[in-house]
């Protein structure tokens, strides 16, 4: 299946097919220079079964984790495209999660004030979330993505195949992107969820997720409005992976456990219960006022209240106003359960 996302630019293709990173050259043009990028985390034979397919590749690998997406390792991607010659006519390609695509994209973006960019996503978080609608960064003093720009790829390639090698806790990692937009725009999505054994339909719930947010980024490409959407959960799931650090929780992990105060008591008895089936938490104890301050310094913050999405009713979300009190009484129910 194939579908095309259409930016301020162009437009650019989703190919979801099992066992497609072999076929990638028909879908990419890799006949020319190509980087292929990559981290210590994911099995090489991916990246080396993409480079058997260019004309000219090389290979970049970077350490995984957050440490890859830092202005040290952008300087050396774009040293590994000058040493090699790139022009604007070569191409960059990642291989990996979403800290691979997210540097590499950036890396491209730049380099000769753009050259082409494809994105194979290979973690379930990747493939629904950070390979669709064009954002890359960079971190800078351990302020994420603080450093980057909108910039679409020129392809994306999804393979559920490539999922196969994912460890259990990052599957259910990237299932809380999955549940996070299911239950704020697609109720039927979420029902598949709560009704089909876990992980069962993967390549279904992906390709559902994937299309949803096409469905946003299409309408909002520089999250002026509706992509506000996508931060359901994240701010107070922000705020608590801001203060657990680097050997807590994960991010899909906080984004779970933030999505749980931002909805109806009738909503969070379901997402509750969706979020154990996934392998994700519902309650925490934090520092609630830690959290706070994390959360009242966050971007979104609009004089004394800051914008929420809330979720009233499965497959529906409003913007509302929370002020400080009120987001420290929501971490409340974090520390019951629900
Ligand atoms: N650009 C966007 O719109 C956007 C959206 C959401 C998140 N992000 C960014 O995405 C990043 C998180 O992405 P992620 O969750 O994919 O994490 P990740 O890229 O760090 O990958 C998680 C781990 O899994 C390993 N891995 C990747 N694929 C594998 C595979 N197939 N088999 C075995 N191991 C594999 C990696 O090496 C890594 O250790 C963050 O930096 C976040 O800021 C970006």
């Amino acid at each position: 299946m194939r579908v095309e996302v259409c930016t301020s630019t162009g437009t650019y293709p989703i190919i979801f097919e099992q066992g497609g990173l072999g076929k990638a050259s028909e879908y990419f043009n890799l006949n020319r220079k190509a980087l292929v990028v990559t981290d210590t985390g994911v099995p090489e034979s991916y990246a080396q079964s993409l480079l058997s397919m260019c004309k000219e590749g090389a290979l970049f690998t970077l350490p995984q984790g957050e440490e890859a997406k830092s202005l040290h390792y952008f300087e050396q991607l774009q040293l590994a495209m000058l040493n090699r010659s790139f022009t604007r006519k070569d191409c960059v390609v990642a291989v990996g999660g979403g800290v691979v695509g997210d540097a590499a994209g950036f890396a491209a973006a730049c380099y000769m004030r753009g050259i082409d960019f494809y994105n194979v996503p290979t973690t379930v978080l990747s493939q629904v979330d950070s390979s669709i609608g064009g954002k890359t960064a960079v971190n800078l003093q351990g302020v994420k993505n603080i450093v980057g720009c909108f910039y679409p790829p020129k392809g994306v390639l999804i393979d559920s195949e490539l999922l196969q090698t994912l460890p259990k806790r990052q599957m259910n990692n990237g299932y809380a992107e999955i549940i996070k937009i299911a239950l704020t725009r697609d109720a039927s999505l979420f029902e598949m969820l709560e009704n089909s054994p876990p992980f069962a339909r993967i390549e279904e719930a992906v390709r559902q997720a994937v299309l949803l947010k096409q469905e946003v980024v299409e309408r909002d490409e520089r999250e002026e409005s509706l992509r506000k959407v996508l931060n359901f959960g994240h701010t107070l799931g922000h705020g608590i992976e801001a203060i657990q650090g680097q050997e807590g929780l994960y991010h899909g992990e906080c984004v779970a456990l933030g999505m749980l105060p931002m909805c109806a008591p009738e909503v969070r008895v379901r997402l509750n219960k969706a979020l154990k089936k996934y392998g994700l938490p519902t309650q925490i104890k934090v520092d609630k006022q830690a959290v706070i301050d994390k959360v009242m310094h966050d971007k979104k913050r609009e004089g004394d209240a800051i914008t929420v999405v809330y979720c009233g009713e499965v497959g529906r979300f409003s913007f509302e106003q929370r002020t400080e009190e009120q987001l420290t009484d929501a971490l409340y129910i974090l520390e019951v359960g629900s």
